[in-house]
């Protein structure tokens, strides 16, 4: 794991006010159940959504949302409801809680680390 991840992780935790650090692995597993219904994880290519692979950090290929890069802030706000940041947006999810969302974001973090300079 790189410093970079470590330094990331620890500023979530403190960013999104969690009591404990994010985890990734578990991530893994909140991204399974809450988002891979409408999104591929390991592809670039649109399934309902945009792929994920290596969105955190790149800017939205989505209209309509004021955040420049998806980065954990951003990320944070739209998976605390997509509908608050964009009113007529097509991801309608049920709320996802601060522990899932804090796992989830930590995990495409480690996605897009690891995948850095691959292609
Ligand atoms: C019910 C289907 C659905 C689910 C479940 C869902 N999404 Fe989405 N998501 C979408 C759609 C549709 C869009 C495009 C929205 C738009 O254009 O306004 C989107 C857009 C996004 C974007 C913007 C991507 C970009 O390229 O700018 C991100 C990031 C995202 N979703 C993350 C997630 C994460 C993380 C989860 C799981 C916690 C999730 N979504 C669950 C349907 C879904």
């Amino acid at each position: 794991m790189t410093m970079r991840l470590i330094a990331f992780m620890l500023l979530l935790s403190f960013s999104t006010g969690g009591a404990q650090a994010a985890d990734a692995q578990r991530g893994a597993l909140v991204a399974q159940a809450r988002c891979a219904t409408c999104h591929y994880l390991d592809r670039t290519t649109r399934l309902i959504g945009p792929g994920l692979l290596g969105v955190f950090n790149r800017a939205p290929s989505i209209s309509g949302v004021p955040f420049a890069r998806w980065d954990a802030a951003a990320l944070n706000r739209w998976l605390s409801g997509p509908r608050q940041v964009k009113p007529n947006t097509k991801m309608m999810i049920p709320p996802i809680r601060l522990r899932d969302r804090q796992d989830v974001i930590a995990w495409l973090a480690q996605q897009t680390a690891k995948h850095a300079g691959a292609s």
